[in-house]
């Protein structure tokens, strides 16, 4: 899902692919029943591991289960989701934090009816903005005009953005692709997490081929990766096949 609006290359995917990003939907709905799972931080513990993709995917998600939602690229390192949904609004999540725009201003809707989105842009101290009293203000009061709100964040191995945010939503979900995720990291950023009490709702595998799934469905090949812990995948040794 490379070029073009991410919104209608999500609607031409496979089926297997859209199926899993509702199982992720309906597993994080179950990960509270009582009280719901509203806010949503989705980070990964390495760059490039499908932060971004997965956001917006399960921002849509969403929306076919009938849910207002919001978008927020909370990546003030690297922002990359207004590209993907080829939209470029003027103003966005540094402009409401600092006032000078109202949050219903900034936020623009998309081409997937229910899907709104607040995009971001590089700034020299998103630690201090993201952890100021003003950012859980701001989660409040998109509660009071979202079902859900997802955010988008940087990798937890070089920045603590991620770690922030989570102590301020309901959940959090660790994207971590295999081959990608270096275990000792992944063990450090789920430290993190938990020193910033966030509720880690789950690991998602991305970038895991169709043919492997399918091996662990229907073979049940006792061997098989994904039965591990994932975050314990032992890096491939030199010479390995
Ligand atoms: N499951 C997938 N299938 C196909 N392509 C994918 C998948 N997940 C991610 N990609 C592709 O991998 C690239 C990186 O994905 P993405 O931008 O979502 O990662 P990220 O974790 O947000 O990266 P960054 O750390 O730079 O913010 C993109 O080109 C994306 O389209
Ligand atoms: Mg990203």
């Amino acid at each position: 899902m490379a070029n073009g609006n991410i919104i209608d290359q999500y609607r031409a995917e496979r089926a297997a692919y859209k199926d899993s990003v509702r199982t992720l939907r309906t597993n994080i709905q179950f990960a509270d029943i009582d009280n719901g799972i509203h806010t949503i931080v989705i980070t990964s513990v390495m760059p490039s591991e499908g932060k971004s993709l997965t956001s917006i995917t399960l921002a849509i998600s969403m929306t076919e289960y009938g849910k207002r939602t919001l978008l927020v690229d909370a990546d003030c390192r690297r922002p990359t989701l207004a590209g993907m949904l080829k939209q470029r609004p003027s103003v966005g999540l540094p402009q409401v934090l600092a006032g000078t725009v109202s949050l219903l201003d900034a936020i623009v809707p998309t081409a997937q009816e229910g899907l709104f989105f607040l995009d971001s842009e590089t700034l020299a101290n998103p630690v201090e903005v993201l952890s100021s009293r003003r950012c859980s203000e701001l989660i409040a009061e998109m509660r009071k005009h979202f079902d859900v709100i997802i955010f988008d964040t940087p990798p937890l191995c070089s920045f603590i953005e991620a770690a922030v945010l989570s102590s301020k939503v309901d959940g959090t979900v660790l994207i971590v692709s295999p081959g990608m995720t270096d275990a000792d990291k992944a063990v450090e950023a789920i430290d993190q997490l938990n020193k910033a009490n966030a509720k880690i709702l789950g690991v998602v595998l991305n970038g895991v081929p169709d043919s492997y799934i399918s091996d662990y469905y229907y073979r049940r090949k006792k061997k098989s990766a994904i039965k591990k812990n994932p975050l314990f995948i032992k890096k491939k040794k030199k010479g390995n096949k």
